[in-house]
């Protein structure tokens, strides 16, 4: 998952290929690189770490003025971390420049062709062979395009490219399979990158290349091929992002300003769909499918990470609001799993990014098995809001922070708007619509607390271990949690469901461990504090998360934080807040970089 850039146009590109690997880096940040063309001389840049790295390399550089250059942020997959690995990677001539963000499954016996044919490697990576294979066609005496479209005839596996040939500097190329690529339609010059956030600021005015096109870009015209050299005609579509969303404004970082978005997330994501007067729910993207839903006998919901966990809530919603059965899968498991579907299942991909390989892969499976599939997506216009024939944007705006935390507050309330899209309980209808405009309120006041949370995180910030328990609806609140807190501290994190903690992890319980409930006043909560017992007994530590004029939590709990009485169905939307600031400041305490934890990247584009 790697973030790749490209500039022609009339200005020096440098300074943009940085800012926009900047914008990218939330993809993978253990290395980068740049190369610029200059009458006809190249100047390419490589650093190990993140782009800041590369900037300080390139400060006591005098500025070339270069009016083409691609550019590179990484997350290795195939070479460590290192200068030599990091991109661009180029051909023996010195000739032909490539980034590229996916992974080449055949390029073991490709190098062993090339390195028979005399190619020096100078990196461990599957992209080095790219441009080595276009320089040996070029050797053959086939023109650079020719070249390149043989190249992309042979190699197997995902590709977003950017491509540039020395002997060419008015072209940029690029060619796209799986991995996400987007192409910036500037006025006098264009812009290529991973996904549209490397270019809000710069245009707003972008083309989706889909799997199988290349794109031959100079700085006046685009024109986009399939595989047979088909000209492809071009649909620019306009980007709703501005540049202010994608920038951290008065927050240190993007987490806690994505956590503190909360509100006007929910809000903006019911907005124009909700009826409170009767609860009636309009989704415009389900609309033509409308019908077909009505009759749905099964719910698959596919995903991965924080997506999974909010199909979990979902889970809970559509069986039991719904009335439909639901199920929950790793789309990484589903995938390669063998399962017999019958007639009437509809599939669900929840995906913030829209990019996630698992998910498109599990997608896909969906689709051979003529499954009808929809998308909950955050990023628009991304794979799997168009590989999934009907769907909900969520309207989350940009998710920088490579932990998801708005953006899973906007997949329940989306959840909870196709659940009740699909009910017919009038009563109960209203009731909840009324209840969810009260939501963004009762979250701006836990948000209001925060500064207890930090204090509570100066407590609990040197354990290593940490279960999170909840029951039913927050259940998949104690995993999420959980989750949070491993991304950005490192601490070992479980999540359970609190009555399954008496068959195993009960023995972790010591005064070393400590336990975060999620135990809100519901019908469940009693069921709860018999948990907490069995925990108070063993002396294990319990952080609390109960109900405003909970008298009797506090018996039980060393430290309680109360949040807003709500309906039991929507109190994810307030349960998760407090878990999503304690990992925050635990992890700035331990002196983390919350915003690009370490091993992660925000979307996981390769297997
Ligand atoms: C969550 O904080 C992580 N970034 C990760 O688990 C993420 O949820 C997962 O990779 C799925 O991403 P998606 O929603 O973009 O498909």
């Amino acid at each position: 998952m790697c973030g790749i850039i490209g500039y022609i146009g009339k200005e020096d590109s440098l300074p943009i290929l940085i800012k926009g690997l900047k914008a990218l880096e939330y993809r993978g940040y253990d290395s980068a690189g740049v190369v610029v063309l200059v009458d006809n001389k190249f100047e390419i840049s490589k650093s190990v770490g993140q782009v800041k790295e590369l900037e300080k390399l390139l400060k006591n550089k005098k500025s070339l003025n270069s009016h083409i250059g691609i550019g590179h942020t990484r997350w290795a997959t195939h070479g460590a971390p290192s200068k030599s690995n990091s991109h661009p990677h180029y051909d023996c001539l010195n000739r032909v420049f490539v980034v590229h963000n996916g992974i080449i499954e055949n390029y073991k016996e490709l190098k062993r062709y090339l390195k028979k044919n005399g190619h020096k490697f100078k990196s461990e990576t599957d992209t080095e062979i790219i441009p080595h294979l276009i320089e040996s066609f070029l050797k053959k005496g086939k023109d650079f395009e020719t070249a390149l479209f043989y190249t992309l005839e042979l190699i197997k596996g995902t590709y977003a490219l950017a491509v540039i040939d020395v002997n060419n500097p008015e072209i940029l190329y690029a060619a796209k399979l799986s991995s996400p690529l987007v192409i910036g339609v500037g006025n006098n010059e264009n812009f290529l990158a991973s996904d549209s956030s490397a270019l809000i600021g710069r245009t707003k005015n972008v083309i989706y290349l889909n799997d199988g096109e290349i794109a031959k870009i100079s700085k006046k015209n685009i024109s986009i091929y399939n595989l047979k050299k088909k000209k492809i005609p071009l649909e620019i579509v306009s980007l709703e992002w501005n540049l202010e969303q994608a920038q951290k404004g008065d927050f240190p970082h993007f987490m806690l300003k994505e956590i503190f978005e909360g509100p006007e997330v929910v809000r903006s994501t019911y907005q124009g769909r909700i009826n409170t007067k009767d609860g009636s729910v309009k989704l415009g993207g389900l609309e033509k499918v409308f019908d077909k839903l009505k009759k749905v006998k099964r719910i698959l919901i596919l995903a991965c990470g924080t997506s999974y966990y909010a199909g979990l809530v979902g889970e809970y919603l559509f069986e039991e609001i719904a009335k439909i059965p639901t199920e929950v899968h790793f789309a990484s498991e589903f995938r390669y799993r063998d399962k017999p579907f019958e007639k009437g299942t509809v599939v669900i991909a929840i995906s913030q990014s829209g990019e996630t390989a698992d998910t498109l892969a599990a997608l896909q499976k969906a689709k051979d098995n003529r499954l009808m599939t929809l998308g909950i997506v955050n990023t628009v216009g991304s794979t799997i809001s168009r590989e999934t024939i009907a769907g909900v944007y969520n309207h989350a705006g940009p998710e920088i922070g490579v932990a998801s935390t708005k953006a899973f507050l906007s997949q329940i309330t989306v959840l909870i708007l196709m659940t009740m899209y699909l009910s017919t309980d009038k009563k109960l209808l209203k009731i909840i619509s009324k209840e969810l405009e009260k939501i963004p309120e009762k979250i701006e006041k836990i948000l209001k607390q925060s500064k207890k949370i930090e204090k509570l995180a100066e407590k609990y910030k040197n354990y290593e271990n940490f279960l999170f328990l909840g029951r039913r609806y927050n259940y998949p609140v104690a995993l999420e949690g959980a989750l949070k807190l491993k991304e950005v501290s490192y601490i070992h994190s479980e999540g359970y469901c609190a009555g399954e903690m008496k068959h195993g992890p009960i023995a972790m319980i010591s005064p070393d461990f400590p336990t975060m409930a999620i135990v809100p006043q519901n019908g469940i909560s009693k069921k709860m504090f018999s948990n907490l017992e069995e925990i108070k007994a063993r002396k294990g530590p319990i952080f609390a998360i109960a109900t405003e004029g909970d008298k009797e939590i506090s018996s039980l709990a060393n430290d309680v934080f109360f949040i807003p009485k709500t309906i039991e169905l929507l109190e994810p939307l307030l349960t998760i807040i407090p878990l999503q600031l304690f990992a925050y400041y635990i992890g700035i305490k331990r002196g983390y970089d919350v915003d690009k934890p370490r091993n992660l990247a925000k979307s996981v584009t390769v297997e």
